[in-house]
């Protein structure tokens, strides 16, 4: 495994070069088989074959079972539907994971203190196009890499809160935290730089509160 496995606290944070996977295909479930079955470029089949055996590597060891024994379900937070949304573990315990993909590498994180996201970006000039789509009113950043810190943190925040892009990157802030106007949440997420291959950056966020509890 092309290392990581850096304990922050309770939460572990691990990035892998993409066919650098721990375990076999045999691993997986048989609807993680079919789902890597559809994608249809190879490298994409090679990402989530290394996401998904580092995946189930970690949490087994975790949870002290076979990696192939584990169970996952994705239940969407925005329409309600299962399939797809943020997978989680079925009976996993205080166990919370995230992962994402960028190019060349994945990353995987681990948390048994709250839900964790994780977002991982290679750098690029292109994050200045995105700066109103970042930005929250008062936030300022400019050049594509104070863009891309934003984006990887706030990215980082709305998959441990299971929204996704769903919620509006500019509805929020991160330098001081503010939770989107309306929301139910008071206590901000810690949010980690777990360090990340040269040309890329990640963060790592655990909210304090179960995703479903509040919004
Ligand atoms: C989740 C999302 C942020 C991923 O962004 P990305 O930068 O393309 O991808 P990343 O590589 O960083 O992350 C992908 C992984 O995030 C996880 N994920 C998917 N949905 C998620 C969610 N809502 N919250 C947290 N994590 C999620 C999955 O593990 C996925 O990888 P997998 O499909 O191989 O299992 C983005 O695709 C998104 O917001 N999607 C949901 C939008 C939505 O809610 N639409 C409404 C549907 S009704």
């Amino acid at each position: 495994m092309g290392k990581g496995d850096d304990a922050v606290g309770a939460v572990g944070t691990w990035c892998v070069p993409v066919g650098d996977a721990p375990g076999r295909v045999e691993v997986l479930s048989a609807d993680e088989r079919t789902r890597m079955a559809r994608l249809r470029r190879g490298a994409d089949r090679d990402r989530f074959r290394t996401a998904w055996t580092l995946a189930r590597q970690v949490l087994g060891e975790r949870l002290d079972v076979a990696p192939s024994a584990l169970e996952f379900q994705r239940i969407c937070r925005g329409c309600g539907q299962a399939g797809h949304g943020k997978p989680a573990l079925v009976n996993g315990g205080r166990w919370e994971f995230s992962l994402s993909h960028s190019n060349g590498y994945v990353m995987f994180a681990v948390s048994d203190v709250g839900p964790v996201g994780v977002d991982l970006e290679a750098a690029s000039e292109r994050f200045v196009d995105f700066a109103s789509m970042v930005r929250a009113p008062g936030e300022e950043a400019s050049t594509a890499e104070e863009l891309l810190w934003l984006w990887v943190r706030k990215e980082a925040v709305l998959k441990a809160t299971g929204d996704g892009l769903a919620v509006p990157m500019s509805s929020f802030t991160v330098a001081p935290f503010s939770w989107p106007e309306g929301s139910a949440r008071t206590e901000p997420p810690t949010i980690i730089d777990p360090g990340a291959p040269p040309g890329y950056r990640a963060a790592v966020a655990v909210t304090p509160i179960p995703a479903t509890a509040a919004r």
